[in-house]
């Protein structure tokens, strides 16, 4: 059985980094109805409208509608007719992630290297430009159907991307403090995720930080394996899941049978301020997994000492755990669209680095009732 292991963090040499990642540029997701998704990530989860692609900029095939809060930026598209590859995609998944796009410094060297070392293709580099100056683009796939869009934007001042424009509301959302991606989480398949562990480190020179067994991760149900892939500045980190044998069907596995395979699982959220976030995301309608009160009778036996008082942190169903270099306290929402798959994290970090091992027993168990709910435990 392998073991857990955390390695030393290594000094980043950017020099010997191929693959240099500035940070998450933005994240597409298709959905059957982007209008009115973009307007739940506005008034229940506090972003602003940003950018509007469709009709009335001359896209006859989609629309897309932006949304951003500090340094996150959402992309919601649909389709604007049958037929299309957008819309096959949301037959066959639902709503979901279909771009994590990387910020880059040249995106035709990421693309050109990323194929050499064996991506596959989704788009070939690709120059676009209008009054703002220019971006060039390009695409790999990774798991799934999921693919990773490499931007280089240092010579554009546009509101988001060629192609779309400024897209103001009279509604504006008051932030509620989420500030950037910490981290995005996939789902792959039954003993897919060590080729996906592989092409990170092959593909994009990322190395693997944390690895969890079925030993951490397990339940009397669920059980499941994961490995946390982190390029070489740590702006970026994908945990790669797989489902391991258990009693009952794990959520992994219900997750990989609603999305029909591979995808990403949650999108975790960093706040500086998790009560405050968390309460102006419960007031605005965003449900959260129940943390059984019990929890909290043994955690600061558990933690130790933390700033923040306890009662809140129970009302409200944040968990806390400890690592060598610090805490973390974290909170996962129900799954957010109509099939049981996609769901966000919010995360506030007080120097813990790591995913929150501690409350992975208390967390499954939480996804386990509303799995029983479903009938698909
Ligand atoms: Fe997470």
């Amino acid at each position: 059985m392998e073991q857990n292991t955390l390695e030393l963090p290594k000094i980043y040499d950017e020099a010997s980094d191929f693959m240099p990642i500035l940070g998450t540029d933005y994240i597409e997701f298709y959905v059957s109805n982007s209008k009115q998704a973009a307007h739940f990530y506005k008034s229940a989860m506090g972003f602003n409208s940003l950018a509007y692609a469709g009709l009335e900029t001359g896209n006859r095939e989609s629309e897309s509608y932006v949304v951003s809060q500090d340094k996150i930026k959402f992309v919601f598209t649909s389709p604007l007719k049958s037929g299309t590859e957008i819309g096959r995609h949301i037959d066959k998944h639902g709503d979901g992630v279909k771009v994590t796009a990387l910020w880059v410094p040249d995106a035709t060297y990421a693309y050109n290297t990323a194929i050499e070392k064996g991506a596959r293709s989704f788009m070939e580099p690709r120059e676009e430009s209008d009054e703002n100056g220019k971006v060039v683009r390009s695409g790999i796939y990774t798991y799934g159907e999921v693919v990773h869009i490499f931007v280089e934007r240092n010579e554009y001042n546009g509101v988001f991307l060629p192609g779309f424009r400024k897209w103001d509301t009279h509604y504006k959302a008051d932030p509620i403090g989420l500030k950037y991606v910490d981290h995005m989480v996939g789902n792959v398949e039954l003993g897919a995720m060590n080729k996906w562990v592989k092409f990170y480190e092959e593909v994009l020179g990322f190395a693997q930080i944390l690895s969890f067994d079925d030993n951490d991760i397990s339940t009397e149900y669920t059980a499941l394996m994961s490995k946390v892939m982190s390029n070489g500045n740590g702006r970026i980190k994908f945990p790669i899941n797989e489902p391991a044998e258990g009693l009952k069907k794990s959520q992994v596995d219900e997750y990989l049978d609603f999305y029909e395979g591979a995808g990403v699982q949650h999108i975790a959220m960093a706040t500086d301020n998790i009560i405050e976030t968390v309460t102006a995301l419960k007031n605005r309608g965003v449900e959260f997994l129940n943390i059984p009160s019990t929890y909290y009778d043994v955690l600061e036996e558990r933690v130790g000492p933390i700033d923040e008082d306890v009662q809140p942190l129970k009302d409200l169903g944040i968990l806390v755990d400890r690592d060598d270099e610090g805490y973390l306290l974290q909170i996962f929402t129900k799954t957010v669209q109509a099939r049981p798959t996609m769901f966000f994290e919010i995360i506030q970090r007080k120097g813990a680095q790591s995913f929150g091992k501690g409350n992975f027993k208390a967390l499954f168990e939480a996804i386990e009732r509303e799995q029983e709910l479903r009938g698909t435990l």
